[in-house]
C-alpha cells in the first residue's frame, strides 16, 4: 500500500493564532474576565430580528445568487453613496459570509502564488492565514507605535518587493484603533497606481470612530484599483450573522468573486441577507449608541491607566486600546499566560499581531464597561506586584520570568 501526504496545500502553512491560545484557556476558567476578543456586548437591533423572523416565515430560506440578492445589493450602493461618499454600480458588490470570506475571496481572485500581499504590522492575524489559503505569499510595513501605530508612507514604499502586488490598508484599525488621515489614503492609492498595485481596504470597523473622520481609500480611486471590504459583524452587532460585502472596481470583477464564492458557500445565508437588509434600512440609533458607549469606555480606560503610570494608546476608532507592558514584559504573551492564571483576566498578547505588537496587550473596548473595570484594575496591580517583586529580587532573577 502506498502512502500519500494529505496535502501540499499552502493552507497547512497556517498557524495558531495567539489571540485563540488565550482564548481557549479563558474558555476553560469559568471566573475569567474576557478582555481579549473584539465583539459587541450588545445584542442584534430588535428591528433585525423583528425584520428576519416575518421573513423566515413568508420563505426567505433558500439559496439566494452567489453575490448575493439584487434588493440587498441595491439598499447597500445607497448606503455607499451616503455614508462612504462611493458611487457604485450595485453589480460591483459581492454580498459575503463575512468580511474575512470577502478577504479571502479577493485574494483568491487577484493574487496567485509567489505574489505577495503587504500587511501593517501590528497585523489582524487572520488576513495572513488568508493569504495562506489563497496561497500567496505576505509582507508587512510598520505602523510605529510612536507615530500613533499611523503608517509613513515612504515605509510602505520602502517595504513592497518585486513579488508585491496589493497592500493591505485597515482603518479603523485593528489592534490599534488608529484611524488613517485622508491624505495618508490618498498616498497609498498613489503609490499603488505608480507601481501598478491593488489596494485592498479593510473598513469592518468604519462607523466607529472618535474624534477622527473615516475615510474610505476607494474615493482616492481613479483607475480602478482600490477594492473594499465591509462588515455587519462590529457595526450592526452581528457577528455571528457571517455577514459582509466586499466592492469591486468593475462588475466583471465582481462576477469573478461570486464564482469563486460559489465554489466554497455557494451563497451568503439568505435570513443573514434579509437581516442585513434590515439594519441597512432601518433606524441607525443603536450604531451612534454603542459608539457613544465605546467611547466612554475608552476615556475611563485611558484615564485609569494612564493615572497608574501605565502608558497606552487613546484610539480614535475601533473597540481597541493597546497597553504598553514591554517594561516588565518583552515577551506580553508571559504576561497573557500569568494574568489569566494569576488574576483571571484574559488579554490579547501583542505578538499575536506581529513584530510590532511585541511587548503590548490588546483590551477590547466592547467587553462591558464593568469587566473593562475590574480587568484594568487588576491589571495595573498586577504589573505594581511584578515590579516591586523584581525590585526586591537580586539583580540576577529580574526579567528571568518564564511560563
Ligand atoms: C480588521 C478585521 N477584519 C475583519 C474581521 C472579520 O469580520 P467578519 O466578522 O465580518 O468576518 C475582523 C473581526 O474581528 C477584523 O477585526
Amino acid at each position: 500500500m502506498q502512502y500519500v501526504p494529505i496535502s501540499t496545500s499552502p493552507a497547512l502553512r497556517m498557524t495558531r493564532s495567539g489571540i485563540r491560545a488565550v482564548m481557549e484557556l479563558a474558555l476553560a476558567d469559568p471566573e475569567a474576565i474576557r478582555l481579549e476578543i473584539g465583539e459587541p456586548d450588545t445584542p442584534t437591533p430588535a428591528h433585525v430580528l423583528d425584520a428576519v423572523a416575518a421573513d423566515a416565515r413568508s420563505g426567505h430560506t433558500g439559496y439566494t445568487a452567489s453575490g448575493g440578492t439584487a434588493e440587498l445589493r441595491a439598499a447597500l450602493a445607497a448606503k455607499l453613496a451616503a455614508a462612504n461618499g462611493l458611487v457604485v454600480d450595485p453589480e460591483s458588490i459581492v454580498v459575503t459570509h463575512g468580511a474575512m470570506n470577502g478577504i479571502t475571496l479577493l485574494l483568491q481572485a487577484l493574487l496567485g502564488p509567489g505574489d505577495e500581499l503587504l500587511l501593517p504590522d501590528p497585523e489582524f492575524p487572520n488576513w495572513r492565514m488568508a493569504a495562506m489559503v489563497a496561497g500567496t505569499e505576505v509582507g508587512t510595513y510598520p505602523a510605529r507605535a510612536e507615530d500613533g501605530f499611523i503608517p509613513r508612507l515612504a515605509d510602505i514604499e520602502a517595504s513592497l518587493t518585486p513579488a508585491t502586488k496589493a497592500i493591505l490598508v485597515n482603518s479603523p484599525n485593528n489592534p490599534t484603533g488608529a484611524v488613517y488621515p485622508a491624505e495618508l489614503l490618498a498616498g497609498i492609492v498613489e503609490l499603488a497606481r505608480a507601481h501598478d498595485l491593488w489596494v485592498i481596504s479593510d473598513e469592518c470597523y468604519e462607523a466607529i470612530t472618535f474624534d477622527a473622520e473615516h475615510v474610505s481609500p476607494a474615493r482616492f480611486d481613479t483607475d480602478g484599483r482600490v477594492l473594499t471590504v465591509f462588515s455587519f459583524s462590529k457595526t450592526h452587532a452581528m457577528t455571528g450573522w457571517r455577514l459582509g460585502y466586499a466592492v469591486l472596481p468593475t462588475a466583471e470583477l465582481a462576477e469573478t468573486v461570486a464564482q469563486i464564492a460559489e465554489a466554497t458557500i455557494a451563497c451568503p445565508s439568505s435570513i443573514s441577507q434579509r437581516a442585513g437588509l434590515a439594519a441597512v434600512r432601518g433606524s441607525q440609533d443603536h450604531v451612534a449608541r454603542a459608539v457613544a458607549a465605546y467611547r466612554r469606555r475608552r476615556d475611563e480606560s485611558v484615564a485609569a491607566l494612564t493615572a497608574a503610570g501605565v502608558r497606552c494608546s487613546v484610539p480614535d476608532g475601533a473597540f481597541y486600546l493597546m497597553v504598553d507592558v514591554a517594561e516588565l514584559f518583552p515577551d506580553a504573551q508571559v504576561l497573557a499566560v500569568r494574568l489569566l492564571a494569576e488574576e483571571h483576566v484574559a488579554v490579547a498578547p501583542g505578538e499575536a499581531f506581529g513584530a510590532g505588537g511585541a511587548g503590548w496587550v490588546r483590551l477590547s473596548l466592547a467587553s462591558g464597561p464593568e469587566a473593562l473595570r475590574t480587568g484594568i484594575s487588576r491589571l495595573v496591580a498586577f504589573l505594581e506586584r511584578e515590579r516591586a517583586s523584581r525590585e526586591g529580587a537580586p539583580a540576577s532573577a529580574r526579567g528571568a520570568l518564564t511560563v
